[in-house]
């Protein structure tokens, strides 16, 4: 069983077999991050380019423990200290760097469609580590690993997707992701911040917080950008926070051995409290443990790489 692409850009045509791979394969690379030494030789010699055009604390530093701790060498690209700054095109970009011998681009843009547009630029095998609106592919993988690890399955988890579902590319490859693995999919927000007819994903729409988490197993919660407010988009915080805040009295509406998820960065006291953020049920922490060994998974099966060694 191999991945059917040599890039992962999406969600969207992934099948089941190929997320069951990646997730097994994690697996075994999750036991690799507790051991005192966590570091095998799978992808010596083999490049990675970090390639950032936009800010991230867990899926930069999450891609970077993964490539060291595979033995892969890795380049880091920060566009504010490079000759972007004169001008120069991402094309030319990615084509220089790779001009000096890499093998994979992780890209995360701020614009959706770059990492498409990188494979038609550059030989490499490109990772979409997070492209503007449209997806977050290794995010959703992590979120799977994550309530497949709790739960035990995925398959008839009812999951709800709470927040800027119509900005989200969290949101939009958790769809695919769960869909694709039979959870039944729910996502709640404003209605200003739900994209034109979302029900066309396949999944149930709520505008009521507390309609869409009865009886929840699953609650990912999603960062509320301010922005959004200053483009009138969200009436108020204090609005949002009322209508659509996770609170502790709301965790009541949820099934029994409920789970909270919040794919970072989080704005407590915002579309979160802390209470819920540290409750015992809240596996936020285990999600960005469990995205390094995810990361090491994918970097894994699209090296081409033959057999895992140590
Ligand atoms: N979840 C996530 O993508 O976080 P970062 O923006 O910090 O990478």
């Amino acid at each position: 069983m191999k991945l059917h692409s040599r890039h992962l850009l999406g969600l969207e045509n992934v099948t089941a077999d190929e997320i069951n791979l990646i997730l097994d394969t994690a697996e075994s690379f999750r036991e690799i991050i507790d051991r005192p030494i966590k570091k095998v030789p799978t992808l010596r010699g083999v490049t990675v380019l970090n390639l950032f055009y936009e800010s991230s604390t867990r899926t930069r530093i999450s891609f970077e423990l993964a490539e060291k701790r595979l033995s892969a060498d890795t380049i880091g690209f920060s566009p504010l200290v490079s000759s972007v700054k004169k001008g120069e095109s991402l094309k030319d970009t990615v084509r220089n760097i790779e001009a000096m011998k890499i093998d994979m681009v992780v890209v995360r843009h701020s614009s959706a469609g770059v990492p498409y547009y990188l494979t038609h630029c550059v030989e490499s095998n490109i990772i979409n580590a997070g492209d503007g609106s449209h997806e977050h592919p290794t995010q959703a993988l992590l979120d799977l690993f994550s309530i497949r690890k709790k739960c035990g399955k995925l398959a008839g988890l009812r999951v709800v997707l709470i927040g800027d579902v119509k900005h989200s590319r969290v949101v939009r490859s958790n769809i695919w992701g769960l869909k694709t693995m039979g959870a039944s999919v729910a996502v709640c927000g404003p209605s200003t911040l739900l994209p034109y007819e979302v029900e066309k994903f396949g999944v149930d729409v709520y505008t009521n917080l507390d309609e869409a988490i009865d009886g929840a197993d699953v609650v990912n919660i999603m960062r509320i950008q301010l922005e959004r407010q200053q483009a009138g988009l969200l009436p108020s915080q204090r609005e949002y926070t009322n209508l659509f805040g996770m609170t502790g009295e709301r965790l009541k509406r949820l099934n029994k051995n409920f789970t909270i998820m919040h794919p970072g960065p989080m704005n407590r006291g915002v579309e979160i409290t802390p209470e819920v953020a540290d409750h015992e049920s809240s596996v936020i922490l285990e999600q960005v443990t469990n995205g390094q060994a995810i990361r090491m998974a994918v970097l894994y099966l699209l090296s081409g790489k033959k057999e895992q060694e140590g």
